[in-house]
């Protein structure tokens, strides 16, 4: 189990106690209050209790739980489109509250606000994440992939439960990365390649002349060190903090049958490794604070870990070495870090910008007009920054 750390639940189900593992993915409170709801509540009344408060232990269909859930999203998107229509009304938000970083800190509330409210439509599983509901699929699998062996039985929200069921749905069919002939199977709580607009930049940038050793650093699916080894690089060290992520790199490199990429566990960089010739780093893009476990791999609190690895990585360099930052410039849109700032860092590390390639966000949410952040995310540009150590 990843969850290190056991939680129980004290309850009633009708008169009688229960004391029941709380898992929660997400981090959510255990439930402090449990109501039980069935196919007879309906959505508007089950609504109210979660904004009350209540966890909903469902009792009925499975499907209907599904159902309810979808219905409970739309009261949420109802109630913050009258909000934000009222708000306009009066003339507020202020000018201030509709700009950038606002909007996004805004935007990340809400979404706080809405996954907890949704995470309070609870299941009650066996052992081995067994449900008794009517029309229940075969939840064992999926479940055990994503949070590991159960045997007991536990509460959870439908809602980590879909999650886990969308993830075997990934790694069982694998995300088709366009400019290579290749699939990587992302598993449960793994940063999936879907916009893949930097493969093209790892694939353009010429190789140092000696590349004999590379780092991927924060390898997550591994699929940056499968491009180096791939590119001919014939010995990579790939690190990661996320146990999941090293679990999930090794099934894509077995599956290629890559043997040149060797996996560590580590916080930025391998202990104990020669230095390199080439190191890359696709770290999170966006300096906040991870609210849950599977935000990691994109929030990244104060820039510690672009910070962490600019400052380190000349340890680890070879003279001649390249670093490849790949890096996304939505922070810079969102005004939570400046361009000078990164330069600053950079310079600071005494490092030096040998050039650096750009691609333009293509993905969907960077078209979607109706998105408060559209401005930003449309001139969201990713670039592979190529540093090399000051002479
Ligand atoms: C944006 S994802 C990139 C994953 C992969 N390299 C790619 O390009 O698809 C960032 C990765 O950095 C990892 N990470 C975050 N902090 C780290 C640290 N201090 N040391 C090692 N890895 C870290 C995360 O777990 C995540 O897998």
């Amino acid at each position: 189990m990843l969850q290190t750390e056991k939680h129980y639940v004290q309850w009633h189900d009708q008169d009688t106690p229960q004391q029941t593992r709380w898992l929660s993915e997400s981090k959510q409170p255990p439930p402090a209050k449990i109501v039980l709801v069935d196919d007879q509540t309906t959505a508007d009344h089950a609504y109210r209790l979660a904004c009350e408060g209540n966890s909903l232990v469902w009792r009925g269909d499975f499907h209907n739980a599904r159902q309810l859930l979808q219905a409970m999203t739309r009261r949420i998107e109802r109630t913050a489109q009258r909000r934000a229509s009222k708000a306009a009304k009066s003339n507020k938000p202020a000018a201030e509250a509709k700009q950038m970083p606002n909007l996004f800190h805004q935007q990340r509330h809400s979404q706080a606000q809405r996954a907890s409210i949704l995470s309070r439509l609870l299941l009650q599983l066996d052992a081995g994440y067994v449900s008794r509901l009517r029309r229940a699929p075969e939840l064992s699998a999926a479940c055990t992939a994503a949070f590991g062996e159960l045997d007991e039985p536990c509460l959870i929200s439908l809602r980590d439960v879909q999650g886990a069921l969308g993830a075997a749905q990934w790694r069982a069919k694998g995300v088709a990365i366009a400019d290579l002939d290749l699939s990587i199977y992302p598993h449960y709580g793994v940063f999936a390649p879907t916009r893949h607009e930097y493969v093209q930049l790892l694939l353009q940038a010429p190789l140092p002349p000696v590349h004999d050793v590379a780092f991927d650093i924060g390898t997550g699916t591994g699929l940056l060190a499968i491009i180096l080894a791939q590119r001919g690089v014939p010995q990579i060290i790939a690190t990661d903090l996320n146990p999941r992520a090293l679990t999930c790199a090794q099934d894509n490199l077995q599956r290629l049958g890559l043997t040149t990429v060797q996996l560590q566990s580590a916080d930025l960089f391998p202990l104990a490794s020669p230095p390199a010739n080439l190191i890359v780093c696709n770290p999170p893009w966006l300096p906040a604070k991870p609210s849950s476990p599977l935000e990691y791999a994109v929030y990244d609190a104060n820039s510690a870990m672009l910070r962490g690895f600019l400052q380190g990585v000349s340890q680890h360099l070879a003279p001649q070495g390249e670093v490849w930052l790949i890096l996304s410039d939505l922070a810079e849109h969102l005004q939570l870090r400046s361009r000078e700032q990164l330069l600053g860092w950079i310079a600071d590390a005494g490092l030096l910008v040998k050039y650096r390639l750009d691609t333009p966000a293509k993905h969907g949410r960077s078209q979607d007009e109706t998105d408060p952040l559209f401005a930003a995310r449309s001139a969201e540009v990713t670039s592979l920054w190529c540093l090399q150590v000051t002479e």
